[in-house]
């Protein structure tokens, strides 16, 4: 691939690099694609998506909604989706699988809430051990049945009706679980209210309104009121949970110039940027623009000296998905790095802290797990070790950037998982160091 990045089988070789420069568009964002999915789906007639994110994750989605009868065809580049409106799914002739993705059973796990037939959904062995009991509770108070393994995992067993809108008040802020509420909503008798501790990004409740469902927002508190969608032409910006690797590979490789394209700047999901720069990071942005309600930019990124931060409490939602490279990036800033309420990235597609914390220990970072944290002492120098992904997309990448600071080789093993979000990642990374 090249003499910085070799990709072998379910390992990858990283040396360190001298340089990175380049221009590049990221896979279109996860979790947009993920909801223009399901909301096509339950609209009236065609709705047309460019950009659909490639990764494993959204062919979940894809694959559950063609299984409820929802036709979609690729079409130069776009995909067709003939929504069937609210009352149009058909039952599934087998259980559903969401395979990793918590956003695919979520989400869609609310949908099946409102449909007047049994539906089951089961995904693979992580997605099995992460918690279900924070969309079990509410869908069943608002008059689901639903079964779940041990009470509160999965494979779940959803018997859909008619539902009571109601108001939700959720313990921890989870944009998967707020989604999941609003979209049940839809089939409910009379408005739902979700009211959030703290913001959580808001692409559902862009997007409903965008298809012209009424969703009323006041601070943290959130009403739909059922209404039919109105099918719709999607764009989906470039993934900035994605880009975040190459941002911080940017300013962390000397003498590197990274031009990112068309990516998706929500202020709901932008807050890293802001964090970097008052880390140091030199960043500009270019060509602002609205996608249908979405921000939209482009990014330039150099080379820069960070210093040390604290990141908590409504800071964590924000940048939830970007906790492990700023973790990698903490490890070359002047000082010390603090990240406290973090403990929802305990059931992540991995334990997220946990393992951070090991793979930075053995690239030799000085770094302390919390309870509900890190604690990062910069800068240290990286040596390449060997380290795992723990089946986890965001793990493999962040050490992919790790890699590329630290002397000598390092080996990540069981890269797969970066699939999950970014088929072709490593070439991709490859093409700028290279
Ligand atoms: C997502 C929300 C976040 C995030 C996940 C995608 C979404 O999860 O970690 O990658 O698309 O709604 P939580 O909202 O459960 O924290």
């Amino acid at each position: 691939m090249s003499s910085i990045i070799q990709v072998k089988g379910q390992r990858a070789k990283i040396q360190r690099a001298a340089q990175l420069r380049g221009t590049l568009s990221m896979p279109g964002d996860k979790s947009i694609s993920h909801r223009a999915l399901m909301l096509a789906a339950l609209a009236e007639g065609e709705s047309t998506i460019l950009g659909l994110a490639p990764g494993e994750d959204v062919h979940s989605t894809r694959t559950c909604l063609e299984a409820l009868g929802v036709p979609m065809t690729a079409d130069n580049g776009r995909l067709i989706v003939n929504g069937v409106g609210l009352r149009g799914l058909h039952p599934a002739a087998s259980p559903l699988d969401a395979g990793n993705s918590g956003t695919t059973m979520r989400l869609l796990s609310g949908i099946l809430a409102g449909q007047p037939f049994r539906s089951q959904i089961d995904g693979d062995g992580s997605l099995r051990r992460r918690p279900m009991r924070r969309i079990i509770k509410p869908l069943q108070r608002m008059g689901a049945g639903i079964e779940a393994h041990d009470g509160g995992f999965a494979p779940l067993t959803i018997f859909g009706g008619r539902l009571r809108g109601m108001q939700h008040e959720l313990p921890v802020a989870s944009a998967q679980v707020k989604s999941c509420l609003l979209l049940a909503g839809l089939f409910a008798d009379g408005p739902t209210t979700v009211i959030e501790p703290v913001q959580s990004r808001n692409h559902t409740e862009i997007m409903l309104r965008h298809m012209g469902v009424p969703v009323e927002v006041d601070g943290r508190r959130i009403t739909v009121l059922p209404s039919a969608l109105q099918a719709s032409d999607f764009e989906i910006p470039g993934d900035l949970s994605s880009a975040a690797f190459f941002i911080a590979a940017a300013l962390l490789v000397p003498k590197a110039r990274l031009k990112l394209l068309n990516l998706g700047v929500n202020p709901t999901r932008a807050y890293f940027l802001q964090k970097l720069k008052e880390m140091g990071a030199v960043l500009h942005w270019h060509n602002h623009r609205d996608l249908h309600g979405e921000a939209v930019a482009d990014l330039e990124v150099e080379s820069s000296e960070l210093t040390g931060a604290e990141i908590r409490g409504s800071e964590i939602p924000l940048l939830i998905d970007e906790i492990p490279i700023l973790a990698v990036l903490a490890t070359q800033a002047n000082g010390e790095t603090v990240i406290r309420d973090a403990a929802e990235l305990r059931v992540k597609e991995s334990d997220r802290l946990r393992a951070v914390a090991i793979n930075l220990s053995r690239m030799g970072a000085r770094v302390e797990e919390l309870k509900d944290g890190l604690r990062i002492q910069g800068p240290a120098a990286l040596r390449g070790a060997v380290v795992d992904s723990h089946g986890d997309h965001r793990i493999v990448m962040a050490f992919a950037v790790a890699g590329l600071i630290a002397a000598g080789e390092t080996i990540i093993e069981n890269i797969a998982a970066a699939d999950i979000s970014f088929p072709g990642f490593f070439e991709r990374l490859a093409s700028v160091v290279g």
